[in-house]
């Protein structure tokens, strides 16, 4: 009997250290996945020392957003004048409106997003969520960017601009569809009757160098991140919080650059890519709950590993780090989330969301599907009695510096 036992001993200890052994490997293959990601991210992996090369990696696999939309910033240019110009421009916006701008910026974004509900046409009560967040993303962008009012916009050319926007994204991403001279143009003409301030502008002064890098960085993570907080029941204090939406739904999901396949050749690159979706996702790294929506694992109690503030990069990672990642890029998504919780709601007042005829699981533990296209079925249950207290005010810490402070 007891040498039954002792087998059945030597047994569990091996099972458990030979679990011990496969998880720590399964680590440390997760641990070198990031370092390669964040080494294409941040440019070492390629041994580049000159900004004119780190532009050249960076344009090239970004030709196709110069093609869609014509623009020549950062991510598309490999001039070094017109990188610092660009660089000096979003770091001049994003300054500006750290000057105090947010309490301000917060009732704008509340008559933006009366405007768009207004605007949109819908089946009531259901209302088209990304549409609905589009709009509304934008012409808060506007305004955060080029002090434009939403009161005084187009709301129609908005949508119109939006819709003009999502379809050159994906046509720029190899659907087969060519791209239509005639949608840029409308875009154009769309831009031109929402910011007739800039009107006429030149290639660098094209709007869209700034409204690209942050309204569609912006909007998707959103919608998601409303979603999982105001939706999936999780607390009103994940609605202060864009930290837990970054790192699930990054909107930059893999930051390519193009990979010169000899030494010295210039000529055509294969690209390489961070997979930063991935980095943010590996169960070894963020636990067996990585894919769950989970604020807390940013708060301040909760100590994050060395392994996770590295596999961390929402906002590029190194010398090209995005000049929004201090704080700019962090307010303005809870300023869209907050404000959309204060007019729609919480699932405790009700806010009901669906995917074309089914209700969107309610559950933190499901991660939302979110591709670009995934979302275009939800729909947002609207009830003829918004209720603007239903999101407790105590619950959401005004936008306030404090918020984000100690982000990454
Ligand atoms: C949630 C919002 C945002 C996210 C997630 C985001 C993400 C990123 C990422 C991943 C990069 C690195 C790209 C690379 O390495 O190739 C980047 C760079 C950059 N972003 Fe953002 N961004 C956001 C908002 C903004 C805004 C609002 C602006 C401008 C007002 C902006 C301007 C830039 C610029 C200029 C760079 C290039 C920096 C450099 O080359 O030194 N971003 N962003």
């Amino acid at each position: 009997m007891s040498g039954f036992v002792g087998v059945l001993f030597v047994i569990i200890v091996v099972a458990y250290l030979c679990r011990q052994v496969f998880a720590e490997k399964r680590r440390k293959d997760a641990v070198l996945r990031v370092q390669i990601s964040r080494s294409i991210a941040d440019f070492t992996l390629f041994g580049v020392r000159t900004l004119a090369d780190r532009l050249i990696l960076r344009a090239t696999p970004n030709l196709r957003l110069h093609t869609a939309f014509d623009i020549i910033n950062s991510f598309t240019t490999t001039d070094e004048e017109v990188h610092s110009r660009f660089l000096g421009l979003a770091k001049l916006v994003i300054r500006n409106k750290g000057n105090g701008g947010w309490v301000e910026a917060s009732r704008i974004a509340e008559s933006a997003l009366d405007l768009t509900v207004s605007h949109i046409k819908f089946d009531w009560p259901f209302l088209p969520l990304a549409p609905l967040v589009r709009i509304f993303s934008f012409i808060v962008t506007l305004n955060l960017l080029f002090s434009a009012n939403p009161k005084t916009m187009d709301l129609r050319q908005a949508r119109i601009a939006t819709e003009i926007i999502n379809r050159l994204w994906l046509q720029s991403k190899g659907k087969p569809e060519p791209i239509l001279l005639v949608d840029q143009e409308r875009l154009h003409n769309a831009l031109k009757a929402l910011l007739p301030a800039c009107y006429p502008w030149d290639d660098e002064g094209n709007p869209l160098n700034l409204i690209m890098p942050a309204y569609e960085t912006m909007w998707r993570v959103v919608v998601l991140t409303f979603v999982s907080a105001a939706y999936q029941g999780v607390t009103l204090r994940a609605l202060n919080d864009s930290r837990e939406g970054l790192c699930l739904y990054p909107p930059t999901k893999r930051v390519y650059r193009a990979y010169p396949s000899m030494p010295g050749n210039s000529g055509i690159c294969s690209p390489a890519a961070a997979d930063v979706e991935r980095c943010h996702r590996e169960p070894s790294i963020w636990g067996p709950d990585a894919l769950e929506f989970k604020p807390a694992r940013f708060c301040r109690s909760h100590v994050l590993t060395d392994d996770m503030k590295q596999a961390y990069m929402p906002f590029g990672a190194g010398k090209h780090v995005c000049p929004a990642a201090a704080g700019f890029g962090h307010r303005t998504i809870i300023l869209l989330v907050v404000t959309l919780a204060k007019h729609f709601g919480t699932i405790e007042s009700g806010l009901r969301i669906r995917d074309g005829d089914v209700a969107l699981p309610r559950s933190p533990r499901s991660l939302l599907p979110s591709g670009r296209e995934d979302m275009e079925g939800w729909t947002l249950e609207g009830t003829n009695s918004i209720d603007r207290g239903s999101v407790c005010e105590d619950g959401l810490e005004s936008i306030s510096a404090e918020t984000v402070e100690d982000v990454m």
